[in-house]
């Protein structure tokens, strides 16, 4: 019977020794350890906010905002110097920081050029992936990256106009 050929076959030879296994399971463990170490060393420490910025739950809600959306062509401090600012195609970044605002500086302004953008260059228009919330936030970051007072209309809810 074709059965009986299969059961006198010899078994194969283990591929992995049971002990070695367990080795290379430990080794693998400890370079998964070694790079979670090296990852957490070399990361740049994120720099804590200002003291000012820290005591402001506006300030500091705009600050992680602009971090996470504008930083990359804004710059730090709104300089315009930013990592990509240099490979914009288009009119250059300009400077947030001199409060020398080409679009306005009212809030209604300033919070129009974030949530709609500026047609026919990179700035583009955040309202489809911020709430009003951290739309306004921001918007009193800038203000801040200017060195100017945040608008208290940026700071209630009510409307801007
Ligand atoms: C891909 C690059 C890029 C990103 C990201 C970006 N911007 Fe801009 N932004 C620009 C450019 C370019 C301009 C200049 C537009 C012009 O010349 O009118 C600009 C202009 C502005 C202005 C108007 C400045 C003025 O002089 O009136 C404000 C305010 C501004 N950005 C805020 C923001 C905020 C806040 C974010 C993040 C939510 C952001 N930007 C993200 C490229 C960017």
């Amino acid at each position: 019977m074709p059965g009986d050929q299969e059961t006198s076959r010899p078994a194969p030879p283990a591929v992995l020794d049971p002990a070695a296994g367990r080795w290379v399971f430990l080794g693998m463990l400890l370079l998964g350890l070694a790079g979670f170490a090296s990852y957490k060393m070399l990361r740049a420490p994120a720099a804590p906010p200002p003291p000012e910025v820290a005591a402001d739950p506006l300030l500091l809600e705009g600050r992680t905002v602009y971090e996470a959306r504008c930083l990359t062509c804004h710059g730090p401090t709104g300089r315009g110097d930013g990592p990509i600012a240099g490979n914009l195609i288009g009119p250059p970044v300009g400077n947030l920081s001199n409060g020398k605002w080409k679009h306005g500086d009212r809030p209604e302004d300033v919070l129009k050029v974030i949530a709609k953008g500026v047609p026919g260059t990179r700035m583009s228009g955040w309202d489809q992936v911020l709430d009003p919330g951290p739309l306004r936030a921001v918007a009193a970051y800038a203000y801040y990256l200017a060195g100017q007072p945040v608008p208290a209309q940026l700071r209630d809810d009510g409307p801007l106009h």
